[in-house]
């Protein structure tokens, strides 16, 4: 039956069956749409799911290489249509547990004998617990690209149960985190196999209050004015860490991070000196550049950090330095900068990927943080000596850029800033059309 969900297609036979478990199979979506907004207290980007039956809409912070998606369902998880996945079953495999296990305070969700056991985990508290694996309901938008349609829904969508302490440190109101992550139970993944679309994703997050999107599926992704973002990507290969980075893992577990290949960074073309064994990974998981939605701004390990103020100081040093305001440490007055349409007039950043024509070039109002009147601030912060990763991209530095996520080609494909085309990441139109 696990089967019966994750190809569709090929269990004509059971066609009838799924129609009684899944009223929208007549209707088979190319793409959905996830609406996803900041949280301004904890610059989080949070989505709504709607789960369980009957349904209740979920807030969930959005966890970019997150493996799954996991709830709290140890407060008010009620739903008829909750089932524990079974230990040894084709869910629990498919989910790569390695435990199994009873629970003696149930039955109740996230508590039920012979069910198979994950390591959900919070990438912002850095926490992490065991949960058991779990199917229920789940129901969200289609798309055409261009508009929300018909609502479809997965009749045994997969997640782990977390915990109440695993919420710690994620925005009010939010119940668990939603993860996009390279794993064959990942949000991108289930929706691709339940629906037998391609699987990609595209990402375009915005921090106004307009909302970004996540739209699972292929383009054609249309942001108003009618521009198909999708359109005149760049491409660069992802990169598989072969350890995992996340905060609880079974052992031998690959990372379900989105890895990308930097080679070197230059401001203003010219290359900023930077000891480059620390771009690649070390066997150990060590290393390379990730990209995340949990860290509101890149973060550098330290002699990349500093290098990389060094040279972006010195090509700005007709503009008068004032004091840093923290996490950042090079500010500016920003009345002496000028500006365009794509931000604060400043020298661009280029993260030069696998040849010196492949590169992903931030411009201020991707680098620049605005943090009073008149101070703007080059928006990276340290992140120390011995980081486990030496570049974490992260969400100021990818709003209003669309990326997209090819998980069968093991591609990155990515627009720089989408202020260049007079759109932006928030610009979806979300008047239904079904
Ligand atoms: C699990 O099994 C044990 C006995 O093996 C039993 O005492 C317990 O009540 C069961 N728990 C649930 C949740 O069914
Ligand atoms: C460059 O980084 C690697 C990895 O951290 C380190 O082993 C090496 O000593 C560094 N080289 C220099 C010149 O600092
Ligand atoms: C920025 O420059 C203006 C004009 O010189 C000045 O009035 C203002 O005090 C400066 N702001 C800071 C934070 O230094
Ligand atoms: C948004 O989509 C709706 C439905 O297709 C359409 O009627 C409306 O004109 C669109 N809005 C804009 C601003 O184009």
């Amino acid at each position: 039956m696990a089967n019966s969900f994750t190809n569709l297609a090929l269990f004509s036979s059971l066609l009838l069956l799924c129609i009684a478990v899944s009223p929208s199979v007549a209707f088979r979506p190319k793409a959905l749409v996830l609406p996803v907004t900041k949280d301004s207290a904890t610059q989080q980007y949070i989505a709504k799911i709607n789960q369980r039956t009957p349904l209740v809409p979920v807030k969930v912070t959005l966890h970019l290489g997150g493996q799954y998606l996991w709830v709290d369902c140890d407060q008010g998880y009620v739903s008829s249509s909750y089932r524990p996945a079974r230990c040894r079953s084709a869910q629990c495999s498919l989910s790569g547990s390695k435990s199994c296990g009873d629970c003696y305070d149930g039955p109740k969700p996230g508590c039920n004998n012979n069910t198979c056991g994950l390591l959900p985990d919070n990438a912002i508290a850095n926490s992490g617990t065991s949960g058991e694996l779990a199917s229920d309901v789940i129901s969200i938008q289609s798309t055409d690209g261009k508009n929300p349609g018909k609502v479809v829904s997965v009749s045994k969508y997969l997640f782990t149960c977390g915990s109440g302490f695993l919420l710690e440190g994620l925005a009010k109101g939010v119940k668990g985190m939603a993860g996009l992550g390279r794993t064959r139970i990942s949000m991108p993944s289930l929706f691709s196999a339940a629906f037998s679309f391609d699987r990609k994703f595209a990402l375009c997050l915005t921090s106004s209050s307009s909302p970004g999107v996540v739209i699972f599926g292929d383009g054609p992704y249309v942001m108003l004015p009618g521009m198909d973002v999708s359109k005149n990507l760049i491409y660069t290969p992802l990169i598989i860490n072969p350890v995992s980075t996340a905060s609880a893992y079974f052992q031998g577990k690959k990372s379900a991070d989105y890895f990308i290949g930097v080679k070197s960074i230059k401001i203003n073309d010219h290359a900023v000196n930077i000891n480059s064994s620390l771009l690649s990974i070390t066997k150990d998981g060590y290393g390379g550049t990730k990209i995340s939605t949990v860290n509101p701004y890149t973060v550098l390990e330290t002699s990349i950090y500093d290098a990389l103020l060094k040279a972006f100081k010195k090509s700005l040093s007709r503009v008068p330095r004032v004091k840093p305001v923290k996490p950042f440490g090079l500010c500016f007055n920003s009345t002496f900068l000028g500006s365009t349409r794509v931000g604060p007039g400043v020298p661009q950043i280029d993260l030069v990927l696998q040849s010196k024509s492949v590169y992903w070039r931030i411009f201020g109002a991707n680098s620049m943080v605005q943090v009073k009147n008149d101070v703007s601030c080059l928006g990276f912060v340290d992140g120390g000596s011995k980081p486990r990763t030496s570049i974490v991209i992260g969400g100021h530095q990818i709003e209003n850029n669309l990326l997209l996520f090819d998980l069968a080609t093991s591609k990155l494909g990515f627009s720089s800033s989408l202020l260049f085309r007079q759109t932006t990441c928030g610009s979806f139109n979300f008047t239904s059309n079904a």
